[in-house]
């Protein structure tokens, strides 16, 4: 049943007061009634703009497909693209999102937008079957060491085409994690803590139960992609989307067959080489390490800078 607008106000009002304003996604309900306000509000719009059209390039037309929309939020990606025609499944795990996402799919109509309150790390080919095209934005960096290599696996399992990826990524190879016998590099970093404000971004935007996260570093990201099986990986720099809150990639990787190579066919016994990682530089090293840390300030400021300066000579 269609709704009006004033039930759509009525609903959207109630929300509010229970799970607090929209904190990302905003998206046209009705004419002028959007989830935050009426035009562009930040840096998602472009982001959208990015995955829209990276679907329709590297799978479309976006009519004939079945997306999976993982960690969706309050639904920006998963209603753009039922809205395009798409059959969408959209999984998220927190109910103050979710509930935001239905109120979307209910003004917009989307019958072809099926919701699950589900944890991501529960994703499985005989429970969801296979998708021509996986959505897992803003999402990997937010799991633990070994879940963000089983989601990898996962994506892989479900997927009959393309997996689009946009994470965080570690500057520096400053943590080892070894899983399935290879090791891969990047950085442990905090979750939000248990007693954060759970209507704020922070809570809202966050893991579900692990207090930590593991963020990789892009040479082990392209290693545990390769490693999961995938047959190609392309990194997106067009539509632009410029993050100011982190250093972020978007990839392509693709789930297709690896095609053997007809005339070298010796290659097609080689592995894959590893891709190596870049050097971290010391006084990063330096500046995460606890001893270090007690020595220094037990050294004057002058002492320090002068160090500091005579390094950046050497090192430039
Ligand atoms: C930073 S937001 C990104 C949202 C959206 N995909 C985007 O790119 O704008 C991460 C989302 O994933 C959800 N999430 C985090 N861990 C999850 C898990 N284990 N299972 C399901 N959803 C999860 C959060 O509730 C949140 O909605």
């Amino acid at each position: 049943m269609r709704l009006d607008r004033s039930e759509i106000e009525a609903r959207k009002l109630e929300l509010e007061r229970s799970y607090g304003p929209w904190t990302s996604h905003n998206l046209q309900l009705r004419d002028d009634l959007y989830t935050i306000r009426p035009g562009v509000t930040g840096g998602n719009e472009a982001r959208l703009r990015r995955i829209v059209q990276m679907v329709t390039d590297l799978a479309g037309p976006i009519d004939r497909l079945r997306v999976l929309d993982l960690g969706a939020l309050e639904g920006l990606f998963a209603v753009e693209f039922a809205r395009r025609g798409a059959s969408v499944v959209a999984i998220e795990g927190r109910r103050a999102n979710f509930e935001k996402l239905r109120l979307a799919k209910d003004a917009l109509e989307l019958d072809d937008l099926e919701l699950l309150v589900e944890d991501v790390r529960d994703l499985r080919l005989e429970r969801h079957g296979q998708f021509d095209v996986v959505l897992c934005l803003g999402l990997l960096y937010h799991l633990d060491a070994p879940d963000v290599f089983a989601l990898l696996s996962r994506m892989h399992e479900v997927c009959r085409r393309v997996v689009l990826i946009e994470t965080r990524i570690a500057l520096h190879a400053l943590d080892p994690y070894d899983h399935s016998g290879r090791r891969y590099w990047g950085v442990f970093a905090d979750e939000p803590p248990a007693e954060t404000d759970p209507h704020s971004r922070d809570a809202l935007w966050s893991s579900i139960g692990n207090p930590r996260s593991f963020h990789l570093t892009t040479s082990s990201l392209w290693n545990a992609l390769a490693d999961a099986g995938y047959s190609s990986v392309h990194e997106c720099h067009l539509p632009p989307h410029v993050s100011e809150r982190s250093v972020r990639v978007t990839v392509a990787a693709f789930t297709l067959a690896r095609e053997r190579i007809l005339s070298v066919p010796a290659l097609n016994e080689e592995q894959w080489a590893r891709l190596p990682e870049q050097r971290t530089p010391f006084a990063v090293r330096a500046a995460r390490s606890n001893a270090l840390a007690r020595l220094r300030v037990r050294v004057p400021r002058r002492i320090r800078s002068l160090t500091a300066r005579v390094y950046g000579r050497l090192t430039r």
